[in-house]
């Protein structure tokens, strides 16, 4: 690894926070601009507070000039994108604040990246990557027997954030093809693991089984999600820096394709073996159908084996492991969950769930 930084957005996210400290762990230098929305939170960081390897700053990717003045200051080898309004149903309630960070914002990073690499030469020019964090989203939905998402299958986003990924990952493409801007694209099906807000379908379940409260699956809960451990994502973005072809894009997935009830069932499970209950036993009763999300996509599921074949990236934990841990972590870490739920995460739940019941 070499000592120069690498300018990395969203790090105080989820999946960001997680790649940051893998990075910093393994001797890597970090500058990390994120906007702390509701979904950036420094607690995920703290184990890195007074490190000198790790950078934090607070800004806004749609900042152009901030953008250019961290490039020129840093000099970073490469820019890992991953910062976006991440949440399906936020983009149904609210999509503005997708459009711009998502679309706007990326488009700034990359008019910044590509006037920073015009001006390199040499060896630090030949190094430079910008690195594009996307989802499986963008490919919209499968039937139920089709053969799962290949780089190839053509885009079909079917909600507003899937949509505004689709046209961040266009615009990533289109200043490769027009610029030669030295550009990575990285599609993931769904993380699950430490650090998640207990907004998205795992860390939630978790959550109320735990308290014992109402466990809300949208629909028939039949949609399937191909789910990947977060830390196995971050190994296979920094694979995919160090060893991917310029201008590729990488499917990443664990080939874990299981439908949302399955999914809840297997966490019910895990929570009354690690945290049994003395009043309500098994905790699926605590399951309860509520109306669908709108556009809600059946079923997504990622062949990964190019990455596999061009890279050598695998995924180290099962399924079955992977929640494991990750329940154990959701246990071990009360003090994490007391401060996410704060007054403005409230309030989602109450827009999400009491209005859905409601409907
Ligand atoms: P997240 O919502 O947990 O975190 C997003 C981070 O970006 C937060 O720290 C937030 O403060 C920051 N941010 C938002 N707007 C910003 C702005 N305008 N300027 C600077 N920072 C800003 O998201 P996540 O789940 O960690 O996802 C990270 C990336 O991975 C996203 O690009 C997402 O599309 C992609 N992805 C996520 C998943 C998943 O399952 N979560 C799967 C595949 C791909
Ligand atoms: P989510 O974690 O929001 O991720 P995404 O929409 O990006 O796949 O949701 C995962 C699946 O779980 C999705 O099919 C919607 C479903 N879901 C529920 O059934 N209940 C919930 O409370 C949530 C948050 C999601």
């Amino acid at each position: 690894m070499n000592n120069k930084p690498i300018l990395i957005t969203g790090g105080a996210g989820f999946i960001g926070s997680n790649f940051v400290l893998q990075w910093v762990q393994a001797g890597g230098s970090i500058v990390n601009l994120d906007l702390y929305t509701y979904a950036g939170n420094l607690e995920n960081l703290l184990a890195l507070k007074g490190n000198p390897e790790h950078e934090l700053v607070h800004g806004d990717i749609c900042d152009g000039s901030l953008v250019a003045e961290l490039l020129r200051e840093y000099r970073p080898s490469a820019i890992l994108h991953f910062a976006a309004e991440s949440h399906v149903d936020r983009s149904i309630a609210s999509p503005d604040e997708f459009i711009r960070t998502n679309v706007q914002g990326t488009f700034t990073l990359l008019k910044q990246a590509r006037h920073y690499w015009s001006s390199l030469t040499g060896e630090e020019k030949e190094a430079f990557r910008f690195l594009h964090v996307s989802t499986d989203e963008v490919y919209g939905t499968l039937e139920p027997d089709a053969p799962p998402f290949s780089e190839t299958t053509p885009y079909a986003p079917n909600n507003l954030y899937a949509a505004s990924k689709a046209a961040s990952d266009h615009l990533v493409r289109a200043y490769f093809h027009t610029y030669k801007l030295p550009t990575l694209t990285t599609n993931c099906s769904n993380n699950y693991g430490p650090f998640q807000l207990p907004e998205k379908l795992i860390p939630l379940m978790i959550l109320n089984a735990l308290e014992e409260k109402p466990l809300p699956v949208y629909g028939d809960g039949g949609n399937i999600r191909d789910w990947l451990f977060v830390e196995d994502h971050c190994s296979a973005i920094a694979q995919v820096l160090a060893k991917g072809r310029i201008g590729e894009t990488y499917n990443i997935g664990g080939n874990n394709e299981r439908s949302n009830l399955q999914i809840v069932r297997m966490i019910c499970g895990l929570v009354d073996e690690l945290a049994p209950s003395k009043t309500i036993g098994d905790r699926s009763n605590l399951i309860r159908f509520v109306p669908d999300r709108p556009g809600h996509d059946r079923r997504y599921a990622m062949d990964a084996s190019k990455i596999m074949r061009e890279i050598g990236w695998r995924p180290s934990l099962t399924l079955e492991t992977g929640l494991r841990k990750t329940v154990e972590w959701y246990l071990e870490h009360t003090e994490w969950l007391e401060h996410v739920r704060t007054g403005a995460y409230r309030d989602w739940i109450h827009r999400n769930y009491e209005e859905r019941a409601a409907r």
